[in-house]
């Protein structure tokens, strides 16, 4: 009674729970009475870390949740009549649930990507009718890092897709929902591949990797800004007890817990994948370069597995599913998954 349900698994990294050195954090600062609504000492020490990470001009807005973050990030810097273009895949795109037009009131304009990664020449079809009142006019590029098909855009690909945003008056936005991911994959700082790239907005995230909940939207130019705190109110984003977001923060920047977290988790994906590969009959359809796996099998082996295991269908046409693994996962975790996934194949053989 009361105890997990779930067998522990690869559906998300959403699934897993909150690192205990967030908790004890959100323990510590729960004591006393501070001002309500960002204005205490703990959501400052907050801020003064993110600002380490991405340069002293950042501004830094918590929020409550990576969607949150995506759409008021984005409406901060359009007019409605604005479009917003990105992988067909993005968040924004597939899972936000129509948000970033509700609240921005703008189009939101999709590419088709075989790795979940924009190019600059995938881009080309939708820039036109600039100037033309008839088309909604582009304004931001949306770029998820890492992207939802667990791959990983170079400093260079940022840099690339930055200079033709701006030579296109448009901004770069980006989904930080895996930035840990991604950067301990690059092996960089975290300002290598956003401020010092040319991003402009970034929703920074740590939910998927240790934290509880909490985002936090960045603007990584000065001026970028205007408004904001109006629209986070208006967005229902303003966390009164934001202290308790700040904490985790705190806990995620301060010693290294981002990258502890996020090493292990891509270190467990890719143990994932070299077992996987190892099954006859199973084929991985994305590299490995953050903490997803993607894999075709056959629908009634993924339908026996799933029995057991809970795990999500990414692409039905092709049977491929979509396996993540988390902070927490371990290498027993992922043997005993593949055992069992190996028994079932020559069952069903
Ligand atoms: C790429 C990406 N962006 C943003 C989010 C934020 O989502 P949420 O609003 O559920 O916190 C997610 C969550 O799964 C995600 O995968």
């Amino acid at each position: 009674m009361g105890e997990p349900v779930l067998k522990r698994g690869f559906a998300s990294d959403n699934n897993s729970g909150v690192h205990p050195a967030v908790m004890k954090e959100l323990l510590r600062v729960n004591r006393g009475h501070v001002v309500g609504y960002g204005d205490d000492p703990f959501t400052e020490t907050a801020r003064e870390l993110i600002k380490k990470e991405l340069g002293e001009q950042t501004e830094v807005y918590f929020v409550f949740t990576g969607t949150g973050a995506n759409v008021l990030g984005l409406a901060g810097v359009m007019k409605s009549w604005n479009s917003v273009i990105t992988a067909h895949t993005a968040h924004i795109e597939t899972d936000e649930c129509g948000a970033p037009e509700k609240f921005s009131g703008c189009k939101v304009l999709s590419v088709d990507t075989p790795d979940g990664k924009i190019k600059p020449e995938m881009l080309a079809r939708h820039m036109h009718g600039f100037d033309f009142e008839h088309h909604s006019q582009p304004k931001v590029i949306s770029i998820s890092q890492a992207s939802e098909m667990g791959t990983v855009y170079t400093p260079d690909e940022v840099r690339e897709l930055a200079a033709y945003a701006r030579k296109h008056g448009m901004l770069l936005h980006m989904d930080g929902a895996r930035i840990a991911n991604a950067a301990v994959t690059l092996g960089v700082p975290f300002r290598t591949f956003t401020t010092d790239a040319g991003v402009d907005i970034l929703s920074f995230g740590g939910t998927k990797n240790g934290m509880m909940y909490g985002e936090a939207v960045c603007f990584l130019k000065p001026g970028l800004d205007e408004g904001f705190k109006y629209l986070r109110k208006q967005g229902m984003q303003l966390a009164s007890k934001m202290r308790f977001i700040a904490a985790q923060y705190i806990a995620y920047l301060s010693g290294g817990l981002w990258k502890e977290c996020a090493s292990h988790s891509n270190r467990m994906a890719r143990e994932l994948q070299k077992k996987l590969r190892e099954v006859s009959g199973i084929k991985i359809t994305q590299k490995v370069e953050a903490n997803g796996v993607f894999l075709i099998m056959p629908d009634r082996v993924a339908a026996l597995l799933s029995r057991e295991y809970f795990f999500y269908p990414w692409n039905e046409a092709i049977s491929e599913y979509r396996l993540m693994t988390s902070w927490d996962t371990t290498s027993d975790d992922v043997t005993q998954f593949v055992e069992r996934l190996k028994v079932i194949m020559s069952e069903v053989k």
